[in-house]
């Protein structure tokens, strides 16, 4: 297969991109688009042989469920069934965060087929602020089911010529609507009900953009068990311990002292503010450096280079990736824990 990038350079090219996107979706084909956080493989949520092509693409295991995509907050009941009891925490939380980087996991209807859903009773619902991506679900009028445009448990694309060097010949059009914004995935949040009066419960089940910090003045925080990066039966299912992972083996330091070498090696740092005064690029004549905050906006910044500066270290021919640890101010916790997962753990095991 042919995998063809369309621009989106200008309002005529952009109108093109998304009336060629709605066709290949009613066509129950697969389309890679960017989103404000990652790029994603969407395909209509409510066509299973469809949705069995984002599987197949992706080389994903039948038991890792799909994020659904809806249009707006009032979408959500085309594909679950939100019950009274946590329906004001979803209204604050939708109010608030959508269109934006929070996933929502909620009991789904019986119109989202299993696929969809790994056959699990509830579904992982978001709503993208890219305005292509929105434009796509208000023409095509159905809901997306959109994970990642990566090959399974490798790192995540947040440019279209990330998804072309992951999903080249096995995906026919990539939307290129340039460098996501965000850079890393949704928040996953699932809204448990209170017992009693008292506020709903928030369990993060990934990390993201969207802070605890900013989400507990809504509800109660939980981390989920598979935060620890725990092997087996992760509550979201597509959290096995390794994940996001280079081809090149990654190792993240806790402090400079922690660094060793080995004669011959080539090593790549993966830097945070790249200051002398850190400790880490003063350790060694490194063969190549990245800077994930160069600049002044810490995290946030961070955050938008980070996979993208993985993907550069892991194609650069090193063999090995050194990164320092980031700050775990706001969005720094779900950068540290994709390098928790994308390193290779004790025992040289991934
Ligand atoms: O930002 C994002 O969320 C991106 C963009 C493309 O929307 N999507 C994304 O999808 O990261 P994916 O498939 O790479 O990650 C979705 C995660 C997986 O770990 C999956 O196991 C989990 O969400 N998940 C999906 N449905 C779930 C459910 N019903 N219960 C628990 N976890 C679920
Ligand atoms: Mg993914």
């Amino acid at each position: 297969m042919n995998t063809q990038i369309i621009r989106t350079d200008s309002d005529e090219s952009t109108a093109q991109a998304v009336q060629r996107t709605v066709e290949e979706l009613r066509s129950g084909n697969v389309v890679a688009l960017p989103t404000e956080t990652v790029y994603g493989l969407a395909a209509d949520a409510f066509n299973a042989e469809a949705v069995a092509k984002i599987f197949e693409a992706k080389e994903r295991p039948g038991f890792d469920p799909l994020i659904v995509h809806v249009a707006s907050q009032k979408a959500i009941r085309e594909v679950a069934d939100v019950p009274e009891n946590i329906r004001k925490a979803v209204r604050s939380l939708t109010e608030l965060f959508w269109p934006g980087p929070l996933t929502l996991i909620l009991p789904k209807n019986d119109k989202v087929p299993d696929i969809v859903t790994a056959g699990l009773t509830t579904v992982a619902v978001r709503c993208s602020q890219n305005e292509i991506f929105k434009q796509v679900l208000e023409d095509l009028g159905r809901p997306l089911a959109a994970p990642s445009a990566n090959r399974f448990g490798r790192i995540s694309p947040t440019s279209a010529d990330a998804v072309m060097s992951e999903l080249e010949g096995r995906i026919p059009v990539i939307v290129d609507g340039g460098a996501c914004a965000r850079g890393l995935e949704s928040t996953i949040v699932q809204v448990v009900a209170a017992e009693g009066k008292g506020k709903a419960t928030f369990r993060i089940l990934r990390k993201g953009p969207i802070s605890a910090d900013q989400l507990k003045r809504y509800g109660k925080i939980e981390m989920a068990s598979n935060d620890a990066v725990s092997e087996n039966a992760p509550e979201a299912p597509g959290l096995l311990a390794t994940h996001y992972a280079p081809n090149t083996p990654l190792r993240l330091l806790r402090k400079p002292q922690d660094f060793k070498r080995e004669p011959g090696k080539r090593y790549g740092l993966l830097s945070y503010r790249g200051k002398k005064k850190d400790g880490y690029t003063t350790l060694y004549d490194w063969d190549e450096i990245e800077i994930l905050s160069p600049g002044s906006g810490k995290t946030v910044e961070a955050a938008l280079r980070f996979f993208f500066l993985l993907r550069k270290l892991d194609e650069s021919g090193v063999d090995e990736i050194i990164a320092e640890p980031v700050s775990e101010f706001g969005v720094g916790a779900a950068i540290m824990e994709r390098l928790q997962r994308a390193a290779v753990k004790e025992g040289g095991r991934r």
